[in-house]
């Protein structure tokens, strides 16, 4: 019987990105070898970002990248984050434990550099709950049939004295970041976006195989003329019996008021041969519906899938740093196996400020760090997770008061994917 060398699990070097990124794609099942174009691109972010490699005999066989970010809290503050990507193991290496190694020097560091949370999406549910990681927000997406809106298809114009321009790539990566950053300051659960997602979103930066296509970008500005709204879309002209039935399937749509939200959907309700409209990822809560005369046209095509996932590492920063609506007291036991964040916590919340502090008196409610993390934003119910022994009330009532001080009107969205 051979034996074979450890699996050397360490940071990449320049040397190392064709190698890394064939092994990326591999896990990912694309087509594994990577264009001089891609490798060109990948490479300065890759070694600006924490990027991890695992090595069987030289060949790159896992790939693990994290990098700084910033999480936007109830209230509006921004803690820093740990966001974890491109994680992919070959298939001749799965379950021997490389995604653990990766992840938990990954935290490990987080923690030490004080980081309030790790951040990513999960590409499958089960992967993430072992590391101490809950789903924190979640998404819908809709389909509208157009013709059952009740809009008025001859009224292109915003009815509040706005309008919408076409634009090109170019206006969008100038005047993209800043509503995206308006954007993200203010909605619960969005995260921090480089200048490369612009880039590589306008096709500036090119990772695919398959040629760029490049998609329609429409601006809506304020009566003012203020920029307050950007969508991205493209049509896919299909015609039956003579008719058009195109579907405009938005890419993404940023709206930094209610108006800018409406004037773009009414927009793309209007357009002529657009007989469907798919809104791209949206908050679970997103107006999109009760922004048409008929919201049954709106159809939830998908219902509250889980989005941004995240690992708390410092629970009493995170508690602090959100923001709450009521007043109250709660002791919090919190069980956390890897030993970072886990403890007896008392927090004590007000629309003033709010003070969470290691305490030794009797915990109220016991949970595990994963299921703080999915109530932490105040998309989920305490009262849900007890229901399902995930959270165990050691007082009665203390659920309820948990969702009194935790949960949100609006529900927190990450309009990125990373
Ligand atoms: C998900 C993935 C990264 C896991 O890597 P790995 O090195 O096999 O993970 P580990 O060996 O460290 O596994 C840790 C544990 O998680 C479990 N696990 C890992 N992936 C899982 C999955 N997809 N579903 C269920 N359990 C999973 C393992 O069984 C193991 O559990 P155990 O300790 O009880 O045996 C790998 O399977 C992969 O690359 N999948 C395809 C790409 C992908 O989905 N990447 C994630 C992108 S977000």
């Amino acid at each position: 019987m051979t034996t074979r060398p450890a699996i050397d699990v360490r940071p990449i070097t320049e040397a190392d990105i064709p190698d890394w990124t064939r092994a990326l794609h591999t896990g990912f099942l694309r087509s594994p070898a990577p264009t001089q174009e891609e490798i060109d691109s990948r490479t300065g972010y890759l070694l600006a970002h924490r990027t991890q490699g695992a090595f069987d005999a030289g060949r790159c066989v896992a790939t693990y990248r994290s990098f700084d970010q910033e999480l936007t809290v109830p209230g509006g503050h921004q803690v820093p984050a740990d966001a974890i990507s491109n994680v992919a193991v070959t298939a001749t290496h799965r379950r021997r434990g490389l995604l653990t190694r990766m992840m938990t020097q990954d935290l490990t560091a987080a923690k030490e550099r004080g980081d309030v949370a790790a951040t990513l999406i999960a590409a499958e549910y089960q992967i993430y709950g072992r590391y101490g990681f809950g789903p924190a927000t979640s998404m819908t997406e809709w389909t509208v049939d157009v013709l059952r809106t009740g809009l008025d298809a001859r009224r292109l114009t915003p009815d509040d004295g706005g309008r919408i321009d076409l634009v090109d790539g170019e206006d969008v990566r100038k005047l993209g970041p800043d509503l995206h950053e308006r954007l993200r300051r203010a909605q619960p659960g969005a995260v921090s976006r480089d200048d490369r997602w612009w880039q590589v979103n306008t096709g500036v930066v090119h990772l695919d195989r398959t040629p760029w296509v490049e998609p329609f970008y429409a601006l809506y500005r304020s009566p003012s003329g203020e920029p307050e709204g950007l969508v991205s879309y493209v049509c896919d002209d299909t015609w039956h019996d003579k008719q058009p039935h195109d579907t405009a399937q938005v890419n993404w749509l940023i709206a930094t008021t209610p108006a800018a939200e409406r004037a773009l959907w009414h927009y793309l309700c209007s357009i002529d041969w657009v007989t469907q409209v798919k809104s791209g990822w949206r908050a679970p809560d997103d107006l999109l519906p009760l922004h048409l005369p008929n919201p049954r046209a709106a159809k939830a095509t998908t219902s509250q899938a889980d989005w941004l996932w995240v690992r708390l590492l410092d629970v009493v920063r995170a508690l602090e740093a959100r923001a709450y609506d009521g007043v109250g007291a709660l002791v919090l036991e919190v069980a956390d196996a890897a030993g970072l964040a886990g403890g007896r916590y008392r927090l004590e919340a007000a629309p003033d400020g709010a003070s969470c502090t290691p305490t030794g008196a009797s915990p109220e409610l016991t949970l595990d760090i994963a299921d703080l993390a999915a109530l932490w934003l105040g998309d989920e119910s305490a009262v849900r997770l007890a229901a399902l022994g995930r959270v165990r009330e050691e007082r009665a009532g203390a659920a309820q008061v948990a969702d009194a001080l935790l949960r949100t009107s609006r529900r927190p969205w990450c309009p990125d994917m990373f």
